[in-house]
């Protein structure tokens, strides 16, 4: 990251905002987080990194590289890493591009930003890429309802205010569906709801990487 770019004042009220966020959120998926992220080893990358609400649940020795393109994020993330003694490296990009090597990670891990990147399907092809033969990609995110539901009309009669406040979020994206046709090998998901407006349906799971590369 450029030395002195700290981001202009959305990028560090989001910052703020996502942190306090995660204060009420953390606790409604803290077991799921736990099983998804807990056994995880060896060279892991974090697309969206945010503040680094994901670093408590991993297990010591690992390498975790975050992808993020807000530098307001940057000092949540290295407080928490060094707090927690992580070995995390923060780097600025954006997903849709990763600054990192083919065939490099044991595991990549999105919580809450397929929601909101620019392109999902070139993301998810990139994180086919950087995953080792047999990597995993472990996913928690938020999703559009059942069609014909209220909560989906809701969401889509929101989505332009919600995508202005929330950084570009969308939250009617079937974003099961662009994982579900990304070439992984094996894909196994739960959806479920979290007592929230808007962003209640929830999918979280994992995706491997054929063997074979
Ligand atoms: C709702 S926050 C979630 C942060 C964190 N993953 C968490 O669970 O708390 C979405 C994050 O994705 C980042 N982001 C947005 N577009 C991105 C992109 N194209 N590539 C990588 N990260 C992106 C945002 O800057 C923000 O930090």
């Amino acid at each position: 990251m450029p030395l002195g770019r700290r981001g202009g004042w959305y990028e560090c009220a989001y910052a703020a905002l996502l942190e306090r966020f995660d204060r009420h959120y953390a606790p409604l998926v803290a077991e799921r987080k736990r099983r998804l992220l807990g056994e995880l080893a060896g060279t892991l990358i974090e697309i969206g990194a945010g503040t680094g609400a994901n670093l408590p649940y991993l297990k010591s020795g690992v390498r975790w590289f975050g992808v993020e393109p807000n530098p307001a994020m940057r000092r949540y993330v290295e407080h928490k890493a060094r707090q927690l003694g992580v070995n995390a490296q923060l780097v600025e990009g954006r997903a849709e591009r990763l600054p990192l090597a083919s065939a490099s990670a044991d595991a990549v891990i999105s919580t809450l930003v397929l929601c909101g990147v620019a392109d999902q399907r070139a993301v998810l092809e990139e994180i086919l890429r950087v995953l080792k033969p047999g990597g995993r990609f472990v996913f928690l995110e938020h999703v559009a309802a059942e069609p014909g539901t209220a909560t989906r009309r809701r969401q889509r009669l929101i989505r332009p205010v919600w995508s202005l406040l929330a950084d570009g979020c969308r939250p009617d994206r079937e974003t099961w569906r662009a994982i579900e046709s990304t070439g992984f090998a094996h894909l196994e998901y739960e959806r479920f709801r979290l007592p929230l407006p808007i962003a209640g349906p929830h999918i979280a799971g994992v995706a491997i990487k054929d063997r074979l590369g």
